[in-house]
């Protein structure tokens, strides 16, 4: 897939196609009257010799009533002159996410003329206004491979001017946004592919193949016969339907000398019909990305080796489609978990909590994690309570709630924690096994089925979250580094968590 090239540059030169940022006129206070003139927006001081074309930035500012907003841009064609194209892209209170929305401007103002921004930078020591932007611009510039009526982007190339002694760390944080938005790309890809290619084997030989391309990476597949042996009963009952049978993945990076082992756990349903429990036909229709949990989880693993992460982390990730057939699971059905626990199958749709069961005991009994931490696109119910931007966050470790939440909102990919509320746990009580996968009478959907989720944290209780992200998974229209379609949803945020473990780097 084609991608934008995005290079460092220390001296001024010259432009054809100059981007400059803006931001507010006073810096932190909102401009709530747009136009009005105190208000307008004021070149950043960057290094590049705007003496020349001050005035007439001030008024084109004032014209065109540039408020400054994070991402919002606006271009001046100078046909005849030079640079030919201005674009003044707004970056607000100047933020880490507001200089990834600048990214994502470059690539959206560059219409069918530009090719190529220049963009300066103001002072930027250690590379992380390089690296803000350039994840910005990767992530809005892409598109799934199979869309063929999409338009592509037109810009090919983005230069970031910055000070000389700041060139080299401008290029590592350009590296490092490479690393991050391959695995956001390589996530979404996953998602977006439809389910007929996207069998549990098929997802499984692509994780295969992309921990065989990094050393300090190794791999582990279950099929169904290792998966019958061992007793993942939840994940073959949910895979019993369809032809291709279910799998299990343990992806896991180990660096030397890591002290902190951080598991992941994430949901894999390839295709959710609902089962004998179907699906009505709008609900089942984007049910392909029923698997992003598991697509961010191993996109992690393997950013977390690519940025040499100095903290271990294992992914483990059922996968299986639930379908409809003669073999599928019946309502009534008892199944049996990895580990020896027992669920009373009441709805056949409520199969996300059935596969997590397993690997959750399976990750809290064998892998002995310090956190775990499960994503999955697990309940309409979280939808209904936080909308399409914020996932729905739970957890008995305020310190990991915490640290979540704050690696969340440094990401741009927040979540909102639910309470755990022991009392509603009743509503899963089974008269013939020791739960049922829904609570009766149905009510705080989210909230039971991390309760249900619960039950199979073993040991690990204390450490565990669960990360409901039904909702932020996928988008339906354009809006800053997301295009339609599957978002990564969780790489970012877990990324963020990873590097905030305080875990010295090895000594090499
Ligand atoms: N995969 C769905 C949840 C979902 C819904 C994800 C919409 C993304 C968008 C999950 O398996 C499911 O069907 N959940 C049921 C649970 C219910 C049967 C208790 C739901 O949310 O309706
Ligand atoms: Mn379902
Ligand atoms: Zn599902």
């Amino acid at each position: 897939m084609s991608t934008i090239e995005i290079t460092v540059a220390t001296a001024a030169g010259r432009a054809a196609s100059l981007a400059l940022p803006v931001g507010p006129a006073e810096p932190g206070e909102d401009s709530e009257a747009g136009g009005d003139r105190e208000n307008t927006a004021r070149l950043l001081p960057v290094g590049w010799p705007v003496d020349g074309l001050a005035e007439e930035l001030d008024a084109f500012l004032r014209d065109v009533g540039h408020g400054g907003g994070a991402g919002t841009a606006h271009l001046l064609p100078r046909p005849g002159r030079e640079p030919g194209h201005l674009l003044l892209v707004g970056v607000g209170r100047a933020d880490p996410l507001a200089w990834v929305a600048a990214g994502a401007a470059l690539v959206r103002s560059a219409g069918e003329r530009v090719a190529h921004w220049t963009f300066a930078l103001p002072t930027d020591r250690d590379g992380d206004l390089a690296r803000d932007v350039a994840l910005g611009a990767w992530l809005a510039g892409y598109r799934f491979r199979l869309a063929s009526g999409q338009e592509r982007p037109t810009l090919r190339r983005i230069t970031l001017v910055v000070e000389p002694g700041q060139a080299e760390a401008a290029r590592a944080g350009i590296a490092a946004a490479r690393a991050l938005a391959d695995a956001v790309i390589l996530a979404r890809d996953w998602t977006n592919t439809p389910s007929a290619r996207k069998s549990p084997r098929w997802l499984a030989d692509q994780i295969v193949r992309a921990a065989a391309r990094r050393s300090g990476v190794t791999v582990k597949v279950l099929d169904e016969e290792q998966l019958a042996e061992a007793g993942f009963g939840g994940v073959l009952a949910v895979g019993s339907g369809a032809v291709r049978p279910p799998r299990l993945v343990e992806l896991s990076w180990r660096p030397r000398g890591a002290r902190t082992h951080v598991v992941l756990v994430g949901k894999g349903i390839c295709f959710d019909s609902g089962g004998i429990s179907v699906k009505p036909r709008d609900a089942m229709k984007l049910m392909r990305k029923d698997m992003g949990g598991a697509a961010a989880v191993c996109a992690t693993v393997l950013a977390a080796a690519d940025l040499q992460l100095p903290v271990r982390v294992t992914a483990v990730v059922p996968l299986a489609e639930n379908l409809v057939s003669g073999s599928s699971m019946r309502p009534g059905d008892v199944i049996r978990h990895y580990g020896g626990a027992t669920t009373e199958v009441l709805d056949t749709d409520a199969e996300g909590r059935l596969v997590l069961a397993d690997a959750l005991a399976y990750a809290a009994r064998r892998l002995r994690p310090d956190y775990l931490i499960d994503l999955a696109t697990l309940t309409g119910a979280s939808h209904v309570a936080l909308g399409k931007r914020t996932a729905a966050l739970f957890s008995d470790s305020d310190e990991l709630a915490k640290a979540l939440q704050a690696a969340g909102e440094a990401a741009g990919e927040p979540v909102w924690r639910l309470p755990l509320a022991d009392d509603y746990l009743g509503l899963l009580r089974s008269d013939v096994a020791d739960l049922a996968n829904i609570g009766r009478p149905a009510q705080a959907g989210a909230v039971t089925a991390a309760l249900f989720l619960r039950e199979f944290t073993g040991e690990a209780r204390d450490r565990w979250a669960h990360v409901d992200m039904s909702a932020p998974s996928w988008i339906d229209r354009v809006d800053g580094p997301l295009v339609k379609g599957a978002t990564g949803w969780g790489v970012r945020m877990l990324i963020a968590f990873l590097e905030s473990l305080d875990e010295p780097r090895p000594s090499r």
